[in-house]
């Protein structure tokens, strides 16, 4: 069975093509960072625009690539959400008019299902039930993974996502964006041990996180600098970057520790930690819950870097876990802007009522 998998739920345009035993054929994939560059993050009617001019080419360019033809695929996986609703609209109906033209099942994909069933692409060994950590630039979850669509989360972020933490730091240290990778790459050169800056609800109880107030910290002792000094220098952001850096992998590694408690509880042994998600890509913390695992005993499997950021190879992977269990939608699913992996999880204590837009996914 062969799946083309499209991407498109932020600014990242994507499609590839997987097939059943996990080879995949083609993965391409074009990034939106020059066309939000300028304004310092995405901007989503920018985004939607340009998904809707470039889709169609990275579409035919993965069908070349792949040597096949539409007629042989076994089904099409679209992100349907959750995510920028206008982006997440040009990939999930252009996905309905494939399948709808060539007579093929349409998956509509939850994007997180697609990071959270990624680690089985590469890593044939990982079985359910596996405790995820699934960090990205919108999410952060760590979750027990039962099985494909089968989610119970353990906690869950009560502000922002660290990818928005790692984006809004570099912004603010002029590192530029994506802020991610940039904080990586100035982290190196900087001494972690510099700056204390705040471990949020390190040390409490519960598997929840809290990545404002150390934006905030970030934010303060910037000022505090510039009033001593005048100005930031590169080695004052170096070091910045890479206390931040650290303090997110303290935070992260103290959560992961109280899951894995309750995931024992389910998994008495073996198991599988695993992580996903654009953050999943941070070399520290790959190396601090390689760590982690091994203190802990369990197996762990973070995907390749490429695999961790947005990509068309896990829609099309998880349409394939989907399309085995004959898991499919109708063509007039709707896309969703929010779309929890576990919907019976409740607010986690200290996020606040939901505001007029409603709850966060
Ligand atoms: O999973 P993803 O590609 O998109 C979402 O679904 O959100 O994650 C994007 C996020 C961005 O915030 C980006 O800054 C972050 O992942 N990211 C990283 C790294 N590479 C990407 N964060 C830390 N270190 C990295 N190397
Ligand atoms: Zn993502």
């Amino acid at each position: 069975m062969i799946v083309l998998g499209i991407e498109s739920s932020c600014d990242e345009t994507a499609a590839a093509i997987v097939n059943s035993e996990g080879k995949i054929l083609a993965n391409i994939l074009r990034s939106q960072i020059s066309d939000h560059q300028l304004y310092g993050g995405v901007v989503p009617e920018i985004a939607a625009r340009s998904h809707l001019e470039h889709l169609d080419r990275i579409i035919f360019t993965a069908m070349e690539k792949a040597d096949i033809s539409f007629n042989q695929l076994g089904g099409i996986a679209a992100t349907a959400g959750p995510g920028l609703i206008g982006a997440v609209m040009v990939g999930l109906m252009t996905g309905k008019a494939i399948a709808a033209t060539f007579q093929k099942p349409l998956i509509a994909l939850n994007h997180l299902e697609g990071h959270a069933l990624s680690p089985r692409l590469t890593d044939k060994e990982v079985t359910f039930p596996y405790l995820l950590l699934l960090v990205s630039g919108g999410h952060c979850q760590l979750l027990i993974v039962n099985g494909v669509g089968k989610y119970e989360r353990l906690g869950t972020t009560i502000d922002d996502a660290p990818g928005e933490a790692f984006d809004k730091v570099a912004k603010l240290l002029g590192l530029g964006y994506p802020g991610g990778p940039a904080i990586e790459r100035a982290a190196i050169l900087g001494n972690p041990k510099s700056f204390k800056l705040p471990t949020p609800l390190k040390g409490r109880k519960g598997c929840d996180f809290s990545f404002s107030g150390l934006k905030t910290a970030v934010y303060q002792l910037i000022q505090k600098i510039k009033v001593k000094t005048g100005e930031l220098e590169e080695q004052h952001k170096f070091d910045i970057a890479s206390s931040f850096q650290h303090a997110v992998c303290e935070v992260m590694i103290n959560r992961t520790t109280h899951a894995l408690d309750k995931y024992r509880k389910v998994c008495q042994i073996g198991g599988h930690l695993v992580v996903a998600g654009g953050v999943a890509a941070n070399s520290e913390l790959r190396k601090s819950l390689k760590g982690l695992a091994h203190e802990s005993n369990i197996r762990l499997s973070i995907p390749h870097p490429s695999l961790c950021t947005d990509n068309g190879a896990m829609i099309a992977w998880a349409g394939i876990e989907r399309l085995k269990l004959g898991l499919v939608d109708g063509y007039d699913f709707a896309p969703k802007a929010r779309w929890p992996l576990d919907p019976k999880a409740g607010r986690p204590l200290g996020m606040g009522k939901p505001g007029k837009l409603g709850m966060k996914a």
